[in-house]
């Protein structure tokens, strides 16, 4: 881009920041099906950092795309840019040095590598909420299971649009096989975080 300066001289810097809160600044993303309880374990995880004494922001695809992304819909490109700028937004919490908590779809690989490179891989840790489709449609929370194979959605993942299995997340987990506390220790673990249970 031409004659924009993205540093601004002066401006107190991360590292400063990070030590007011005695804590790191990091992008958790949970990646999923709809249904697959992205947002539950996502909320969680905020609760437990929270009482915990750690500043935290919790990202998650419905609300986002109430506000900030309500002109985008749900074609691949339009996920990109969905994806894109949630990876801006959490680039600056990370550099103020907040944890930054995100569950989005984010379906393709190609997708998933935007908020790696955005925030850098030694700030980005991924979570792959592996829930099988069968089940994610049985639980249908919001009924857009029902929705999507009557037709009335178009390009709904999993159903008429892809989901592609991510080769790299730090960690997997199927919550129709463990329960939210086994879930939540097992990613305080792999991010560092002592477990008290
Ligand atoms: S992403 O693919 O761009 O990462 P995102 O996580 O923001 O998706 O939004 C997913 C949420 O939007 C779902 O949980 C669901 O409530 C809603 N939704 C509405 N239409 C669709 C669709 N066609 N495909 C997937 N989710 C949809």
């Amino acid at each position: 881009m031409e004659n924009i300066f993205p540093d601004l001289p002066g401006a107190v810097d991360r590292g400063a920041k990070e030590r007011l809160l005695d804590q790191r600044g990091m992008l958790v993303w949970f990646t999923g099906l709809s249904g697959s309880g992205k947002s539950t374990l996502a909320t969680a995880l905020e609760r437990e950092l929270h009482s915990r004494g750690y500043l935290t922001i919790l990202l998650d695809g419905d609300n986002i795309r109430s506000g900030i992304n309500s002109n985008l819909g749900f074609s691949p490109e339009d996920r990109l840019e969905n994806v894109r700028r949630i990876a801006e937004v959490a680039k600056l919490f990370v550099k103020c040095g907040v944890i930054a908590i995100a569950a989005f779809i984010s379906p393709t690989e190609e997708i998933r590598q935007i908020p790696k490179r955005i925030v850098g891989p030694e700030n980005y840790r991924e979570i792959y909420v592996s829930t099988p489709l069968e089940v994610c449609e049985e639980r249908d929370v919001k009924g857009l299971y029902k929705k999507a194979r009557s037709g009335q959605i178009a390009e709904f993942t999993g159903i008429s649009a892809p989901f592609e299995e991510p080769g790299a997340a730090d960690i997997r987990l199927d919550t129709s096989r463990s329960s939210i506390d086994e879930s939540i220790d097992l990613i305080l673990t792999t991010l560092g975080f002592t477990v008290s249970r």
